[in-house]
């Protein structure tokens, strides 16, 4: 990390801040955190670095925040106040906060900048739940989601990935708090201040510099248990025990592994927290500490393999703008499926992991397939000043991604050549935040070495076609090992073949044994296999037969009933049941297929049961939900 890298400028469009002119390095945070008004009052420091000479302003990004007053500050001392304003807001990008110093520095020069200030009811970065939200009842909860842009609705900052800073916190609340950061005090090992009406005070510190949409905050009545020497698990106490029996096998497992494949963990501590189920992501990589939802079998825990190799890529190299999301969560997901097939002993389940993928990445090809869309169909994203990266986030980056650094592996002759220059990309860009052209020019610096590899490199595989490409599908077919989904394919085929059978022929042809040795995921594949052929709408009859025998509405499993949604609403049937599950969760993966998948069918019903339901909901699923359903707020 000694060695000068030279990086291309970035220029992030999706923030208003002057972060080429001068950057934060550090932000040390004061908080008092009111749950009964739902909202965090206190300050902010940023210790900032001028990049250039004669800079006189600091431009930060911030959304529906409340500004009190702005002071620079000197070794813990104010020295005086500073002028500011907010200009006329940006829809997406918010309101950009330009900050006076009164003075011009010049290139190196440092200066803190003291900003007071509170969070409003309309910020979209927190979750408030009240008490009858959780699980005990007996609490309110309080949870942060910051990836993309909605850190600046929680902190007045430089509000981009191209932008990293350690960060240090002190948080006064009622109950017990968490920060994607060390704990000091109290450490989590210690007795936990009792929850008696009162403020206590927790410190934390985040000593890797991380970019802003890593920041996050939990609160509630949140109790620890170790998993192993690195890893643990926060968890409402009624769903401790359950909760870490779901990651205890997996968890430290997951963390040495990925050490192996790239290289040492140097976060310290591996900590999942469970978050009740209005969350809008089944994971999300926070430093230190990863939100996590629990299902109840295990099935679920390729999650935090998927979220632990964030710490390598996201974390550790992270995108400099959201264009390189791929480099995010396509190396991200490569790295996770690599995993998965080295915990479970058997490279079939790595490409398991990849036709598990297809369905989702193809429908949102799909849905991208139009005039003014088709560059959410890239895998690097040219975005417009201001286009929120919300409106494009979908699986492209993750199965794309994964596919094409897949395709990269095999071309060079697998994973023993891969794998060393995995590792290399890894030392080289760690601490840093990069762009699809940094990776590029290191990727054929690398294979500059090795002159053959290179030459097949060149012959085989279009960059372009892959990076900027458009389209249905992937620039190549990708050949898998089916091993693991050759059941689950001959179970759909044969239902599809069978589907205008009479009622009585069905009963006799299929029974509950045909799946009783699928693994969940094979269940899965069967789902989406069937979902990919024609509609049942002139069949109808078939998919209630499949329902006697398998039970599939009953099942507890999110994975399987969304599967299982997707198949009956298109074939016309059980929107009421659908609409029922979708009252009970909040994650981006299920509501939105699920509420689009019942407003073709049942329009008014999607829109009823969204209209009641929504302020269960997440503020960034509120807003996305809203927009499929033309209820656009
Ligand atoms: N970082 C993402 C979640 C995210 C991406 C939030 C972009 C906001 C903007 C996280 O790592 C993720 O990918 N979550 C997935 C689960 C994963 C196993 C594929 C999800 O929520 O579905
Ligand atoms: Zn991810």
């Amino acid at each position: 990390m000694t060695e000068e890298l030279v990086l291309h400028p970035s220029d992030d469009p999706a923030t208003q801040s002057n972060y080429d002119d001068i950057a934060t390095t550090h932000l040390h945070l004061d908080w008092t955190v009111d749950f009964s008004q739902s909202f965090i009052r206190g300050s902010v420091v940023h210790s900032l670095l001028a990049k250039k000479n004669g800079i006189n302003q600091v431009v930060f990004d911030s959304s529906f925040i409340s500004i009190k007053r702005i002071v620079e500050v000197k070794d813990e001392k104010e020295i005086g106040e500073l002028k500011w304003h907010l200009p006329k807001r940006n829809k997406s990008m918010g309101s950009a906060l330009k900050v006076e110093l009164g003075r011009e520095l010049k290139k190196g020069d440092n200066v803190e900048v003291k900003i007071e200030y509170s969070t409003t009811d309309e910020c979209t970065a927190l979750g408030w739940l009240t008490p009858e939200q959780t699980d005990s009842g007996k609490y309110a909860f309080l949870y942060s989601q910051c990836q993309a842009i909605h850190c600046r609705s929680l902190i007045p900052c430089q509000d981009t990935p191209s932008v990293k800073a350690t960060y240090s916190a002190v948080v006064h609340s009622p109950l017990p708090i968490l920060l994607s950061a060390r704990r000091t005090s109290p450490p989590p090992s210690a007795p936990q201040p009792e929850i008696d009406g009162q403020l206590h005070t927790y410190k934390f510190e985040q000593s890797i510099a991380i970019p802003s949409y890593l920041i996050a905050i939990a609160g509630g009545e949140l109790a620890f248990k170790a998993l192993g020497e690195r890893t643990g698990i926060w968890a409402e106490p009624g769903m401790l025990e359950r909760s870490a029996w779901e990651f205890q096998e997996d968890a430290e497992k997951i963390v040495s592994g990925l050490e192996e494949l790239v290289t040492p963990y140097v976060w310290g501590r591996y900590d999942a927290l469970v978050l009740p189920a209005s969350f809008p992501y089944g994971g999300m990589e926070n430093a230190n500490l990863t939100p996590a939802l629990i299902v109840g079998d295990r099935s679920q825990v390729d999650v935090l393999g998927h979220e632990a190799s964030h710490s390598w890529h996201g974390n550790l190299i992270s995108c400099s703008d959201w264009a390189s999301f791929w480099l995010n969560e396509g190396w991200t997901t490569y790295t996770e499926r690599l995993l998965t097939g080295k915990l479970h002993g058997n490279p079939a389940s790595r490409d398991f992991e990849y036709i598990i993928g297809e369905k989702a990445m193809k429908d949102d090809l799909k849905r991208f397939d139009k005039d003014g869309l088709r560059f959410g169909q890239r895998l690097h994203i040219p975005y417009e000043k201001g286009v929120d990266p919300d409106d494009v986030y979908s699986s492209v980056a993750y199965d794309k991604g994964a596919n094409f650094l897949y395709c990269l592996e095999k071309t060079v002759g697998g994973l023993e050549v891969f794998n060393p220059y995995h590792k290399a990309f890894v030392k080289k860009f760690s601490g840093h935040s990069i762009s699809t052209q940094d990776w590029l020019d290191h990727f054929w610096s690398y294979w500059s070495q090795f002159p053959e590899k290179e030459k097949l490199l060149k012959e085989k595989v279009d960059f372009d076609a892959w990076l900027n490409g458009e389209g249905l599908d992937l620039p190549v077919k990708m050949e898998y090992d089916t091993s693991l989904a050759d059941a689950s394919y001959a179970l759909a085929a044969s239902w599809d073949s069978a589907r205008s059978l009479p009622r009585e022929e069905l009963v006799k042809k299929f029974s509950k044994a045909d799946i009783e040795k699928f693994q969940t995921n094979q269940v899965i594949v069967f789902l989406e296999t069937l979902a990919g052929k024609d509609s049942f709408e002139k069949n109808q009859e078939a998919i209630e037969v499949m329902e006697e025998v398998y039970g599939f509405l009953e099942t507890k499993n999110p994975e399987i009933k969304l599967r299982n949604f997707l198949v009956s609403l298109k074939a016309g049937l059980y929107a009421t049941e659908a609409a029922a599950f979708v009252r009970t969760v909040g994650r981006l993966k299920y509501v939105r297929p699920i509420y689009r998948a019942i407003f073709e069918i049942e329009p008014e019903l999607a829109k009823k049961t969204f209209l009641e339901s929504k302020h269960l909901l997440h503020p960034i699923a509120r807003t996305m939900v809203a927009r499929d359903l033309g209820l656009e707020k």
